[in-house]
């Protein structure tokens, strides 16, 4: 449970929170990572949208992809004496020391879409997918889609030490395990963003009889899968038909790839992390309710068979 129900000073806080503050007084800080990829910008959006809907005065601070940007921003909401704090944090550890003064300071901290190493008493909820998971479904395409067929899958990781490269590495092995046709022989981090993801392809390429003997790419994200697709073309390889391209997000880019011939599945992550993560928090402020500590979100598989024209159109305005 955490501390601020727990501890001594609970009841004191519950009885200024219930029933006198409605979510429209709430003033909320917003550690965002950055604006690495199209579903980061998605993130912000829905979020930002989410509080303007409810009234709360949410007070965002861009971390440009640094923990100690994070960390010190987190530091100011506590001396601003916000009502609460949402953390998208970058990498998983070292968040026990400023989660602990969030704690003394009576802040809850809910967590957006990454999970880290830390006690769980030290926030109130996180709202994730199962990234794990994740990895397993975009495996599971790939040991569908080539059967018996030998496969060199070049993998492109996320930042390095954020929970989605580590798990979606871990499912995506997992999926692989009993399949020794189908072997991961290249990873690298592409940072989640395009222009690595790119970089990284061109390396993989060069490194792969340019490009002949690769059979797949695995991205943790569709934003690399993007600028490896690029790096394909550029090689003269033909991304979805020669070199078959799974990835993570399900952001609009990949829908038009998808479409062209060029992606051929992803696996959904909803940006609105920020909607249950308020319902969890305006709850536990009226009267205590201690929500579950993860609020898991869905992740669901898209392939060509799934109209990615009108999932595109459908998606192209939501902010990503
Ligand atoms: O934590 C979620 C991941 O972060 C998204 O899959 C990726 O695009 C983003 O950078």
């Amino acid at each position: 449970m955490f501390r601020t129900v727990a501890a001594a000073g609970a009841a004191a806080l519950l009885a200024t929170f219930a029933g006198t503050v409605s979510a429209s007084a709430l003033t909320v800080g917003f550690s965002q990572i950055g604006s690495e990829s199209g579903w980061r910008a998605a993130e912000t959006t829905v979020t930002q949208q989410q509080a303007k809907d409810r009234g709360v005065d949410l007070k965002f601070a861009d971390a440009q992809q640094k923990q100690e940007n994070q960390i010190k921003a987190v530091r100011g909401f506590i001396a601003q004496g916000v009502d609460a704090i949402l953390i998208a944090p970058v990498v998983a550890t070292g968040w026990d020391a400023v989660l602990k003064e969030a704690q003394e300071a009576d802040i809850p901290v809910i967590l957006l879409d990454r999970q880290i190493d830390a006690p769980d008493d030290l926030y109130l909820t996180a709202v994730t997918s199962d990234q794990v998971h994740e990895g397993k479904v975009a495996g599971d395409w790939l040991v569908g889609a080539v059967g018996d067929q030998e496969c060199k899958v070049m993998e492109l990781q996320g930042t390095t030490g954020s929970s989605p490269a580590i798990n979606r590495k871990k499912g995506f092995e997992e999926a692989i395990a009993g399949h020794p046709n189908i072997t991961i022989a290249r990873s690298q981090t592409g940072d989640f963003t395009r222009t690595k993801g790119k970089e990284v392809m061109e390396s993989f390429i060069k490194a792969e009889n340019g490009g002949k003997d690769i059979c797949a790419v695995y991205a943790h994200n569709d934003d690399m899968a993007v600028g490896a697709i690029q790096a394909m073309k550029e090689a003269g390889l033909k991304p979805g038909s020669d070199i078959k391209v799974v990835s993570i997000d399900a952001v609009p880019d990949i829908f038009l790839a998808m479409e062209n011939g060029e992606a051929n599945a992803t696996v959904e992550l909803t940006p609105n992390m920020a909607g249950p993560a308020f319902d969890a928090l305006e709850a536990y402020l009226k009267d205590g309710t201690v929500p579950p500590k993860w609020i898991q979100t869905e992740s669901k598989l898209y392939t060509a068979s799934d109209d990615p024209k009108a999932v595109y159109e459908s998606k192209k305005d939501l902010g990503y």
